[in-house]
């Protein structure tokens, strides 16, 4: 078969950073779906977490399927440790192309029930997270690659809220931090976006256990009546670094099956 442009993501020999890539056990969470897609479609990753177990294992995923990957240990709250990452990438693969910032943690509560420790803590884990391994990988797009693509990984919280309000102002930032880099950098040939999932089956989200019942709940709630993967936020994901989405900036692709689209429940008068 012949590999026309369409079918081209424009990965072939270049370098790609999964920030937040590790996921406990064999689980597919955001960021491992999204290396392991960037891997079969011929980009080699450097797959990044605190924990480098988890990193590891997606790089063996990777590798058990013919891809390149580097498992490589960042706490991405450090900036010497953002700088020794975009290093460690360079140092690997020579070049750097594209960023996947997938680093985030959740919160509940309202601004009276959350303590301002965890308040800072979460805007530091969720949102100067990608602005540190931004600052150093932009250069290093620019200087190996002359341009490139981000996508950082906001949520639906941001959009509709619901008692999860710390997480939700992470995740708005985190949209209007991809807008100001979509508009900083454009002139470097370097596109910003991001990716705003729904409720989907990560082991982040079933660490913590979760029903059947609540899966169930979850599902019914997108207008599909189905439950999201981290697979349907990984190809987003790819799609959006791709040459696929080279007329693409500054936006926010929401994946949710449709959860936010839904007027409230109301009267049948319409
Ligand atoms: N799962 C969902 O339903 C959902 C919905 C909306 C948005 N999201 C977002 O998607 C992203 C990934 O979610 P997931 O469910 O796959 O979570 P996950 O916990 O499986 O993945 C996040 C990874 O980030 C790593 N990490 C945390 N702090 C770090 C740090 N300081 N430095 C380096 N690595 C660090 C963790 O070790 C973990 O492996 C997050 O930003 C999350 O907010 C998830």
């Amino acid at each position: 078969m012949t590999v026309g442009p369409e079918n081209d993501y424009g990965f072939e020999g270049k370098a790609a950073i999964v920030a937040g890539g590790g996921a406990a056990g064999d689980g597919i969470g955001n960021g491992r779906a999204a290396a392991m897609l960037l891997a079969r479609a011929g980009a080699r990753v450097l797959v990044v977490d605190r924990e480098l177990k988890l990193a590891e294992r997606t790089a063996e995923m990777i590798k058990a399927e013919g891809g390149t990957a580097i498992a490589h240990a960042t706490d991405a709250t450090v900036p010497k440790q953002c700088e020794q990452m975009v290093q460690a990438a360079l140092d690997h693969f020579s070049r750097l192309d594209f960023l996947d910032n997938n680093i985030g943690i959740g919160s509940r509560g309202s601004v009276v029930d959350e303590p301002l420790e965890t308040y800072r803590r979460v805007m530091q884990i969720n949102v100067e997270t990608m602005f540190l391994c931004s600052k150093y990988a932009i250069p290093a797009m620019i200087k190996t690659a002359k341009g490139g693509a981000i996508v950082n990984v906001s949520s639906i919280s941001a959009l509709r809220p619901r008692n999860l309000t710390t997480y939700t102002t992470s995740k708005g930032a985190v949209i209007a931090l991809s807008r100001a880099m979509a508009v900083d950098h454009g002139k470097d040939g370097i596109r910003v976006n991001c990716v705003a999932p729904g409720p989907v089956y990560t082991p982040m989200v079933y660490a913590g256990g979760m029903s059947e019942n609540a899966r169930s709940q979850r599902a019914k709630a997108s207008v599909l009546g189905i439950e999201g993967t981290g697979w349907d936020v990984g190809h987003a994901v790819r799609f959006l670094l791709s040459n696929h989405a080279r007329y693409i900036t500054g936006q926010t692709l929401v994946v949710d099956g449709g959860v936010t689209i839904q007027a409230p429940a109301r009267d049948s008068a319409g």
